[in-house]
């Protein structure tokens, strides 16, 4: 594995890669790795010649008061952990490198970015799609890997590709969960033991829902209030959004029809954890 710093040096490696015909897939990342990385990583080994992850923490999609200083870290591990899962070239540039001069240009998303997380996250998905658009450029991947635990930025992405026509294929890439249900996320360790016991119960709240939906249930203020009061009843924390839109447009649905997403934001005292599941109901 080679672990690369600088654009530049990344350019010259892609362009004789591809000069050869190989087929590059492309798994984007803020780093301190865990097994939903993994995941994707497995995924984009089977499915291409070359495998490239970046560790970039973005400070374009943190807004003000959000955890930018305080995301976790350890690039050794992560290192070891990209090693193990076949990674060929692990791009970890600093900011300096990324943004060397403050920017001229930025992408901004146009649509879906005033409901869920970019509601409550403004200008977050502006950062995600810039930095996207910017390591797609470099990386130049034939397929890129995302994962439905951030289905609100898979349906981003998705519009980015077409809109700014990529020639890439975006793979999906479901949730991985820890044993109790719980979504493996790089936040997960600011959780308090007592947290981290309550924090499976976004999960069950969502699976509750699903059961009620599968016996028959289409009015979706009866699912929201459903899995709010699951929340509330069984965490100590501040429920940030808990909504039910159609998936990927996601607009607001009248009845329970098609493909849907129930989604749900929660802020424990120092983790905001997001999680949803996608459904389609004939
Ligand atoms: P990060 O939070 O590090 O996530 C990197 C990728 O791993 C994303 O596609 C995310 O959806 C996926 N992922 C995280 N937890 C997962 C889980 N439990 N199951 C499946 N996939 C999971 O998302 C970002 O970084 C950034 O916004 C980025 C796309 C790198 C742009 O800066």
């Amino acid at each position: 594995m080679k672990a690369i710093q600088t654009i530049r040096e990344m350019q010259q490696i892609i362009t004789s890669l591809k000069t050869s015909g190989k087929k590059i897939g492309f798994v984007p990342t803020m780093g301190y790795l865990h097994e939903g990385h993994q995941t994707l990583m497995k995924q984009a080994r089977k499915e291409n010649d070359v495998l490239v992850v970046s560790i970039f923490v973005n400070p374009l999609q943190f807004g003000v008061g959000e955890d930018l200083d305080g995301y976790p870290r350890d690039f050794e591990r992560d290192r070891v952990i990209a090693e193990q899962e076949g990674v060929d070239i692990l791009f970890n540039p600093t900011v300096k490198e990324m943004y060397p001069n403050s920017s001229t240009v930025k992408v901004m998303v146009q649509d879906r970015t005033d409901v869920l997380c970019g509601k409550s996250r403004p200008g977050h998905f502006d950062g995600v799609a810039t930095v996207l658009t910017k390591l797609f450029h470099i990386v130049l991947p034939d397929r890129v890997y995302f994962g439905l635990k951030d289905a609100q930025q898979v349906a981003v992405v998705d519009g980015l590709i077409q809109d700014f026509n990529f020639p890439i294929e975006l793979i999906p890439v479901p949730t991985v969960r820890e044993k109790d249900g719980l979504a493996k996320s790089s936040r997960n360790v600011y959780l308090s033991p007592l947290e981290r016991d309550q924090a499976k119960e976004l999960y069950q709240g969502l699976q509750l829902a699903k059961t009620v939906i599968e016996q028959g249930e289409r009015n979706p203020e009866e699912i929201v209030q459903l899995v709010k009061g699951h929340i509330n009843k069984t965490c100590k924390a501040t429920i940030d959004y808990v909504e039910l839109r159609s998936y990927p447009q996601l607009r607001p649905i009248e009845t329970i029809v098609g493909k849907v997403i129930l989604a749900v934001a929660v802020k424990f005292s120092k983790a905001r954890l997001i999680d949803n599941i996608i459904l389609e109901i004939v």
